[in-house]
């Protein structure tokens, strides 16, 4: 730094995919939310897109948002300490023009970019069964490609979840439920497939019929197979958790807020659009448990979602920011994992939200005072792929 400039202010970019409709892609309602609270704490706020993503010098090309004329304008900004990576869909993700950009803020030696990739149910999975940690707060789970990987995971568990590695919502969900013996007949397996609100069941007599309806769902999708866990349940609606882990002021993994997603009456899954609902998560445990067990609970799912955040940051060996996580917990009051997302959905409740965003202005802040380094991850990627982009360090 020259001697006689004054600091930049801590500078964060929020980084997505423009759009030739309404500028960029993404959930602007946030991005302007983000900005505001940037603005109450003194930290510059803008976005960038991947399609005009340009550093040049100490500026970089951005877009800032005007509040009286409710306007984004497009200028050269200073130079961002921070990327936040909030590109919304995993095609855009896989685009080579935007793999390039994100090797380039990966390597950068002087901004801190993190949550650089969303994650996959499979590789997480893997990642969790790393460590002693959190082995045990993870189902049983199999990457699903013959019918034996079915059959033989049929004959350890009751009921199974069949999940797209890539999905999310609730999509492409399915469920295999063995009935019992005495109802049975001659009719073994349930099968329901996730719709919008409700479930389509249907029930074969054996592992081939299942497997062939259960082949045509799939389609060409990658699926895990996983052990299912019987949920607590509230008036005889199956919940879960929601946890939202971020970094803090002092760059420390911390939990923002956790809300609980009540399942619709004939859901499979719990998210709101398929007829879920949200709910408070201590009033569930609560009536299920009593109070003292519930608290319990509710202390032990937000320590196994730090055990949790620490280790997939760890071996995704990625510098992360923030995440949200599912999380069941079963009628015993047993904690399980059921997946986490790097680029995580607004949280409804709005004491988690407003928590929410005041973490990532002062995380930011904490990284504007903290060396950037690569990441590891790129190092090793730039090794097989040389990126070739005009970026130019600050
Ligand atoms: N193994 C399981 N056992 C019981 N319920 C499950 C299981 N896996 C998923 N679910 C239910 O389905 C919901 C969606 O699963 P999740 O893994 O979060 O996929 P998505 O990416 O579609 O949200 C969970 O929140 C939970 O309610
Ligand atoms: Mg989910």
């Amino acid at each position: 730094m020259e001697l006689h400039e004054t600091p930049q202010k801590p500078t964060l970019a929020i980084l997505t995919y423009a759009d030739e409709n309404r500028v960029f892609r993404g959930n602007q309602e946030n991005f302007i939310d983000l900005i505001r609270s940037g603005e109450e704490k003194g930290v510059l706020v803008y976005v960038m897109t991947t399609n005009d993503f340009k550093l040049v010098g100490k500026k970089a090309l951005g877009y800032s948002y005007n509040f009286q004329t409710k306007k984004w304008k497009k200028q050269l900004l200073p130079l961002p300490h921070v990327i936040y990576n909030r590109i919304p869909y995993r095609k855009f993700e896989l685009l080579p023009e935007v793999q390039q950009v994100l090797q380039v803020c990966m390597r950068h030696g002087k901004i801190h970019f993190f949550n650089p990739t969303f994650f996959n149910k499979w590789t997480l999975f893997e990642w969790l069964n790393k460590s002693k940690n959190t082995q045990t707060l993870i189902p049983a789970t199999q990457k699903l490609t013959t019918s034996e990987d079915l059959e033989h995971l049929l004959e350890k568990h009751q009921n199974l979840y069949l999940k797209p590695i890539r999905g999310k919502a609730g999509k492409g969900i399915m469920k295999v439920s063995q009935i019992p013996e005495k109802s049975a007949k001659t009719r073994k397996y349930q099968l329901s497939i996730q719709n919008k609100t409700k479930s389509h069941i249907s029930r074969y007599s054996n592992v081939p019929q299942l497997w062939t309806q259960i082949r045509e769902a799939i389609g060409n999708k990658d699926y895990i197979i996983q052990q299912g866990i019987t949920l607590a349940n509230y008036k005889q609606r199956p919940y879960d958790l929601r946890v939202l882990v971020q970094k803090n002021n002092k760059g420390l993994w911390s939990i923002a807020g956790i809300g609980a997603r009540l399942a619709g009456k004939l859901s499979i899954t719990t998210h709101v659009p398929r007829g879920g609902s949200i709910d408070d998560p201590a009033k569930l445990l609560d009536a299920g448990f009593g109070p003292t067990v519930s608290k319990k609970i509710l202390r032990r799912a937000k320590k196994s979602a730090l055990v949790i955040a620490k280790q997939i940051e760890k071996a995704s060996q990625t510098m992360l920011g923030e995440m949200s996580m599912d999380l069941g917990v079963d009628t015993t009051g047993q904690i399980w994992f059921f997946e986490a997302n790097s680029k995580p959905m607004k949280f409804d409740e709005p004491h988690i939200r407003q928590k929410s965003l005041d973490n990532l202005i002062l995380y930011s802040v904490h990284l504007s005072k903290t060396p950037a380094k690569p990441s590891r991850f790129a190092a090793g990627a730039a090794k097989r792929k040389t990126a070739n982009h005009s970026a130019k360090a600050r």
